[in-house]
C-alpha cells in the first residue's frame, strides 16, 4: 500500500491486491490488481477521487490518514462498481461533512448498488467544474468505458487526467508509474480485451478526445499510472481500429482425439501459408476453462480469424467451447472471419447452435462449417488443408487492414 505524490498537490492512494487471480469471475488477473484513488489539494479545498474495494477499506482509510488532509471537502465518485466505491460508507463516517460529487448516472447506480440516498449527491454534468482554490476539476463523461456511468476528471494546471477504468490494467507492482516493460503492455491489452473491447467504437472516440486534451499524466483506477500517455494512447488507437494481424486463433476441445487431430492439421497448414497461429486447449486442465477462455479474448484483440474446433456433446457444441464462444460474442470481437470445425458421435446441431451463440458478431464473415462423424479420414484431413489455404488467402486479401 502506498501514498505517493504523482504531481504538484496530487497524491495516489495505491491499494495493492497482488493475490487477486480473477476479476468479475471471468477475467484472469495473473499479476493481481490495484485500486487507485487520488487526493487533489487546492489552496482552499481538497478532493478525494474514488475509494477502494470494500475488502481493503481498512488499508484505504489508513492511506487517507497518511495523505495529511484534515478535511476532505469533496468525495468524487467516477464509477459505481464496488472496487472503486465500496469503501465510501466507512469514509463518510469519518468525513460526514464531505460533499459526494458524481454524475447523475453514477448517483442512480449508487442508490441501487450501495443503498446511498440520491439526496446525498451533488450532481455534476459534462464540463462542470469544482473549484479547489487555484485549481479546478472538470468532469468528462465516458459512458460504457466499462459501465454506463464511467466519468473522467481533468486537472488543467498539472494536466492530470483521472481516467477511471479507461486505460487501466490489472497489474500490481511496487512501481507506481508504468515502465516501458512488455509485461505491462500485455497486461493493459488483457484488460482492454475484457473491459473495453465490447465498447470499442465509444472507447476509440474517448481515446481521440484524450489525445486532443494532451494530458501529461493519465491516472487510471487500476494498475500503473501512465506518465508517458502516448504509450497507452497509441495502443488504444490500434486496438480500437479495424486493423488486424495475420493471425488465426484456434480454441479447441477434444474428448477422444478427433478434434485435436483436426486442430493440429489446421494449425500446421495455416502456418505453412505464412499465417501465425495461436492455439489454446480449452480442456487442458480440469479448472482451466475460464483462464484459457480469457487468454483467447486477449488473442482476439488483433486476430484476423478465429476457428473453433470442438466435438458435439448431446447435439450441441461442447460446453467448454460453448462458454468460450459466448464470451467472444459478449466481447464483440472485431475478428473478420469466424469458423467452426468439429467431430460428432452420431448426430449434431453444433453449427446452428454456434451461429446462435455468436449472433452479436454480425460484421464477421462466416466460414463454411465442417462437421465429421468420428475420426477424420485422410480425405477429410485434405479438406481441412484446403479450408486452411482458402482462409489464408482471404486473410492476405484484407490488404490495408493488415498490420
Ligand atoms: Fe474497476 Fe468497472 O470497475
Amino acid at each position: 500500500m502506498a501514498v505517493q505524490a504523482i504531481n504538484d498537490g496530487i497524491f495516489c492512494i495505491d491499494i495493492q491486491h497482488p493475490d487477486r487471480k480473477m476479476f468479475d469471475c471471468i477475467m484472469p488477473t495473473e499479476h493481481g490488481t490495484t485500486y487507485n484513488a487520488y487526493v487533489v489539494k487546492g489552496q482552499t479545498k481538497s478532493a478525494l477521487i474514488d475509494t477502494a474495494d470494500p475488502d481493503f477499506t481498512k488499508e484505504f482509510m489508513d492511506c487517507v490518514d497518511r495523505c495529511d488532509v484534515k478535511v476532505i471537502d469533496y468525495v468524487i465518485i467516477l464509477h459505481t462498481e464496488q472496487d472503486h466505491s465500496g469503501s465510501l460508507p466507512v469514509l463518510m463516517k469519518k468525513f460526514p461533512n464531505a460533499q459526494i460529487v458524481a454524475t447523475e448516472a453514477v448517483a442512480k447506480l449508487m442508490v441501487t448498488h450501495l443503498h446511498i440516498g440520491i439526496e446525498k449527491f451533488h450532481i455534476v454534468s459534462e464540463g462542470d467544474q469544482i473549484d479547489l482554490g487555484g485549481r479546478s476539476l472538470t468532469f468528462i463523461k465516458i459512458p460504457f468505458a466499462h459501465w454506463p456511468d464511467n466519468t473522467m476528471v481533468y486537472e488543467s494546471t498539472t494536466r492530470t487526467l483521472f481516467s477511471s477504468d479507461l486505460f487501466g490494467s490489472h497489474y500490481a507492482s511496487d512501481k507506481i508509474f508504468a515502465t516501458n516493460s512488455h509485461e505491462i503492455k500485455v497486461a493493459a491489452r488483457a484488460y482492454f480485451a475484457e473491459i473495453m473491447m465490447p465498447f470499442s467504437a465509444q472507447v476509440r472516440k474517448y481515446t481521440e478526445k484524450v489525445i486532443e486534451l494532451a494530458p501529461s499524466i493519465i491516472a487510471t483506477a487500476h494498475g500503473p499510472i501512465w506518465n508517458q500517455p502516448s504509450v497507452i494512447l497509441q495502443k488504444y488507437m490500434r486496438w480500437t481500429s479495424d486493423q488486424v494481424e495475420k493471425t488465426v486463433v484456434v480454441p479447441f476441445v477434444s474428448m477422444h482425439g478427433s478434434s485435436a487431430l483436426i486442430a493440429e492439421r489446421l494449425c500446421l497448414q495455416l502456418a505453412s501459408k505464412g499465417i501465425s497461429v495461436l492455439s489454446r486447449n480449452l480442456g487442458k486442465k480440469p479448472d482451466s476453462l475460464v483462464v484459457q477462455s480469457g487468454l483467447v479474448m486477449r488473442d482476439l484483440v488483433t486476430a484476423a480469424a478465429v476457428v473453433f474446433v470442438m466435438p458435439t456433446v448431446l447435439g450441441g457444441p461442447h460446453p467448454a467451447g460453448a462458454y468460450c464462444s459466448m464470451l467472444m460474442n459478449a466481447m464483440r470481437v472485431k475478428t473478420p472471419f469466424i469458423g467452426l470445425i468439429g467431430s460428432y458421435g452420431w448426430g449434431t446441431r453444433a453449427s446452428e447452435i454456434f451461429a446462435e451463440m455468436t449472433s452479436n458478431l454480425k460484421k464477421a464473415e462466416r466460414l463454411p462449417s465442417l462437421q465429421y462423424e468420428g475420426l477424420p479420414t485422410e480425405e477429410q484431413l485434405v479438406e481441412i488443408d484446403r479450408y486452411a489455404d482458402e482462409l489464408a488467402a482471404k486473410i492476405f486479401q484484407l490488404g490495408d487492414r493488415l498490420i
